[in-house]
């Protein structure tokens, strides 16, 4: 297939472990765009003036974008841990876990969801977490992160309705990757049984697979890896 007859795919966040397995399936697939920290600062006026960009290309050519894929998420770095304890919540933590986990796939989705076929089925999905469903919180604990993960499921949510009214064609959802060997999930190897612990090629192949069947009927919704879906 040559790039002119592939769709076109935007992939953000591409740089960590499961954006640079997804990058690495979806280039045989897909002509592919990618979005990193390298690239952009994730400010309004950076996402702007890039969507700028993208819109003079599909309309210069007739080709939008099928696929959207936001793997942008943080469970732990500099200013962050998973709290065990409410003792442990501090404003700085949960602001950055806000901004990454919450805020950056938000204004993707104010700008990017312009960019999506209108023609032909096309989809915008955003890498969540299962510790982001509220109906499924059993265990405690991470309120940072599970919050802003509960926090983007809303937003896609809310946004699906709404882009739904201008296209059609559009199906926006949340996905669960399962977990992932890898920097993120490292400090809690110990206590994750290995038949469930997936590498990023097998994550990347599941998610990919998972977007590319999303129908405009099933937009708005939270799913596992597997296609079944997550209670809110
Ligand atoms: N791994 C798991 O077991 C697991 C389980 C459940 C959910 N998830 C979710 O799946 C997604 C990908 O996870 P992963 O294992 O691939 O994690 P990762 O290797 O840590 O990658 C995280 C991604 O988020 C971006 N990112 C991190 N900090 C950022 C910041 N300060 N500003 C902007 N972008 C930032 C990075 O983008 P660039 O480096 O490309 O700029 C990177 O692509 C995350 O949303 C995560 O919450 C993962």
């Amino acid at each position: 297939m040559n790039e002119l007859t592939k769709k076109r795919a935007l992939l953000i966040g591409a740089n960590g472990t499961i954006g640079s397995a997804l990058a690495g399936h979806m280039r045989d697939q897909y002509e592919l765009y990618t979005l990193s920290r390298v690239d952009t600062d994730y400010s309004e006026a950076s996402l702007e003036s890039i969507t700028r960009g993208y819109n003079e290309m599909t309309r210069g050519d007739g080709r939008a974008f099928s696929t959207i894929i936001c793997c942008v998420g943080t469970l732990h770095n500099d200013v962050v841990a998973p709290e065990k304890r409410l003792s442990q919540l501090n404003a700085a933590a949960l602001a950055e876990y806000y901004r990454i986990n919450t805020i950056i796939p938000a204004l993707c989705l104010r700008f990017f969801h312009t960019l999506l076929d209108k023609n032909a089925p096309s989809q915008f999905v955003f890498l969540s977490a299962m510790v982001g469903s509220i109906g499924d919180n059993n265990l405690g604990g991470w309120y940072g992160y599970r919050s802003s993960k509960s926090a983007l499921n809303q937003i896609v949510r809310t946004g699906a309705i709404e882009v739904k009214r201008g296209n059609k064609n559009a199906s926006l959802a949340v996905i669960h990757p399962g977990t992932t060997i890898g920097p993120l999930s490292k400090p809690f190897a110990s206590g994750i049984s290995k038949d469930k612990y997936y590498t990023p090629v097998q994550s990347a192949e599941r998610i990919l697979r998972l977007t590319q069947s999303i129908t405009a009927e099933q937009s708005g919704c939270f799913f596992n890896w597997d296609g079944s879906q997550i209670p809110w």
